[in-house]
């Protein structure tokens, strides 16, 4: 089946079933939401609705939405992982519950009027309490329901219980969660449906007691499993970007298939990014959009793509999907050139990079990765992967003593890019991020836990850190948050970084702001005893690199949000 016909199929499924069809939301998602760089999920412009259903446009609705998630950038290039892809879903506001949400969605994939799926392919999974890890509580009812659910239907292969992955969440403050039931084709995720009867309030989930639905179906894993592909790279929605590589490259896409991925990949989603408003650059957003056209340039190059090309891809892009989303046709000509300057760029300085890499492979040394870094713009990243392919691994830390030295030495903000993101302004602006997580854990010392972050601006001069609170802090206020985060400078506490799965995160307690996704791997930062949070990072390694915390303002920044502005002396 191709990807046209599937879109529209089910959208029309749940037209007939009484849901209205509403368009997919931008990528960057609205100002109203700060919590994520990217739209990562249908229910994302619908969250408020599950705990305010009288504001839905809808009780039933049902879209195919552009996602981006990129917590595993480094993993495109096998057969699943994508950054950019579209996810069908439908969502009930306190309107339908399990029962209809389950039973439709066997009948979409089975019904031979829909998507006629053999049933022995089927597998279901659900929400079992005893199953999640010891000492981590989501929530404690085991969902019986859906299970019952599941029972009744004829013919499904196989129904099993599980723990922590059958319940989902964006994990941010405030929004909304539940147990799930996931649909398994052949082994393989398809269909995830989540009953968001929960919400997450001051670290805790609590019920409110309206009946909630969000579900989401990978259209492109969909469709390969309808067509019985192997992977996602299969579908039509890549064959003309991979055919037109092969042409640039005059290589087979069979004899160097992570190459295609990436490139397609990669630039698919620059394509859309960029149609949404993004710019390439060296900050948040446009850090990511960046690193996927350098990635995938260096692909290219790699192939023998030796020439401009970039735009060429994105226009095969557009004549993919311009009947779907109109927006990509109207802003063909100037995302190709934003592409098209940034290709320019790049490419001054990467012919004479990946000599002198050739040169100095052999004894790759974090002086000589710095080096490269610093002459040739190449980020770190990418030159770990490169190292990679030689089997040699760099020194990180001596990277970054290299760093350091630098920027001793020149005083000078140079370009470039960190992990996570990250403008690099050095030393000081990770101080500053170290900084701003011990003020958000003194923050809701003396103000309480109802202090969420709510926005984060570092330069590497002071940080500007806004968060709910409902009044002017009294100079007491702001004298022992002053004093609780001078406390934990002076008492050199090592900040320790663990990589977990998000619920594990969620479930420890920390904060964040930070995309979801299952699976994915999170960072979360600790401060011995004060501070939990999830971040990309980067951080000090200890609190007494960052000398003395001082508020240099505070006032009010929106309705319910004060702003903070400080700086390390
Ligand atoms: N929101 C759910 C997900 O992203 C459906 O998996």
């Amino acid at each position: 089946m191709k990807s046209k016909e599937l879109r529209q199929k089910f959208l029309d499924f749940f037209e007939a079933k009484g849901h209205k069809i509403i368009p997919s939301a931008p990528l960057i998602p609205s100002e109203l939401d700060p919590s994520v760089l990217f739209t990562t999920a249908g229910m994302q412009q619908f969250k408020r609705f599950y705990s305010e259903p009288k504001e839905a446009p809808a009780m039933r609705i049902a879209t195919c939405q552009q996602c981006v998630r990129t917590g595993d950038i480094e993993e495109v290039g096998d057969e699943s992982h994508l950054t950019f892809f579209e996810m069908l879903g439908n969502f009930s506001f306190n309107n339908y519950g399990k029962k209809e949400a389950i039973e439709w969605a066997w009948e979409f994939l089975t019904d031979q009027n829909w998507l006629g799926i053999d049933k022995k392919r089927i597998d279901a999974t659900y929400f079992d309490h005893e199953k999640a890890k010891k000492g981590i509580s989501i929530i404690e009812d085991t969902d019986l329901e859906s299970l019952a659910i599941l029972k009744t239907l004829s013919g499904l292969n196989k129904i099993e219980a599980q723990g922590e992955d059958n319940f989902w969440s964006l994990g941010t403050e405030g929004s909304p969660g539940g147990p799930t039931v996931e649909f398994y084709i052949d082994g393989v995720e398809v269909w995830n449906l989540v009953f968001n009867e929960w919400i997450f309030k001051e670290s805790h989930w609590h019920s409110f007691g309206v009946k909630g639905v969000d579900t989401g179906m990978g259209l492109e894993r969909l469709i390969a499993v309808l067509n019985m592909e192997k992977n996602v790279y299969d579908t039509d929605l890549f064959q003309s970007i991979i055919k037109k590589i092969e042409e640039l490259s005059g290589k087979k896409y069979q004899d160097n298939q992570q190459a295609f991925r990436i490139i397609a990949d990669h630039l698919r989603a620059a394509t859309f990014l960029i149609a949404d408003g993004v710019e390439p650059s060296n900050k948040e957003r446009g850090y990511i959009v960046r690193r996927l056209i350098r990635r995938a340039i260096v692909k290219a190059k790699k192939l023998g793509i030796e020439n401009i090309f970039v735009a060429e891809i994105a226009d095969e892009v557009v004549e993919i999907y311009k009947d779907i989303y109109s927006e990509l046709e109207n802003k063909r000509d100037n995302v190709k050139q934003t592409l098209q300057n940034e290709e320019e760029k790049f490419r001054k300085t990467l012919s004479l990079g990946l000599k002198e890499f050739e040169k100095i492979k052999q004894d790759l040394t974090g002086q000589k990765a710095f080096r490269l870094y610093e002459t040739y713009g190449f980020p770190l990243e990418m030159t770990e992967e490169l190292a990679k392919e030689q089997n040699v691994q760099i020194d990180k830390e001596e990277f970054k003593k290299a760093f350091k030295e630098h920027q001793k030495k020149s005083r000078t903000a140079s370009v470039g890019m960190f992990k996570g993101g990250l403008a690099d302004s050095g030393e000081e602006t990770k101080k500053l991020h170290t900084a701003a997580h011990l003020l958000l854990a003194a923050l809701r010392q003396v103000l309480g836990n109802g202090v969420f972050q709510k926005g984060s601006n570092i330069t590497s001069e002071r940080l500007r850190f806004d968060f709910s609170h409902n009044e002017k802090l009294t100079s007491e206020q702001l004298k022992q948050v002053e004093d609780l985060v001078n406390e934990q400078i002076q008492a050199a506490i090592p900040v320790e970084m663990t990589e977990m799965g998000l619920n594990e995160a969620k479930k420890s307690g920390a904060m964040g702001v930070f995309e979801s996704k299952y699976g994915d791997k999170v960072k979360v930062y600790t401060i011995d005893g004060f501070s939990n949070e999830i971040c990309g990072g980067p951080h000090v390694e200890n609190t007494k690199d960052l000398g003395y915390f001082k508020i240099v303002k505070e006032e009010s920044s929106s309705a319910g949000v004060r702003r903070i502005k400080a700086i390390l002396k």
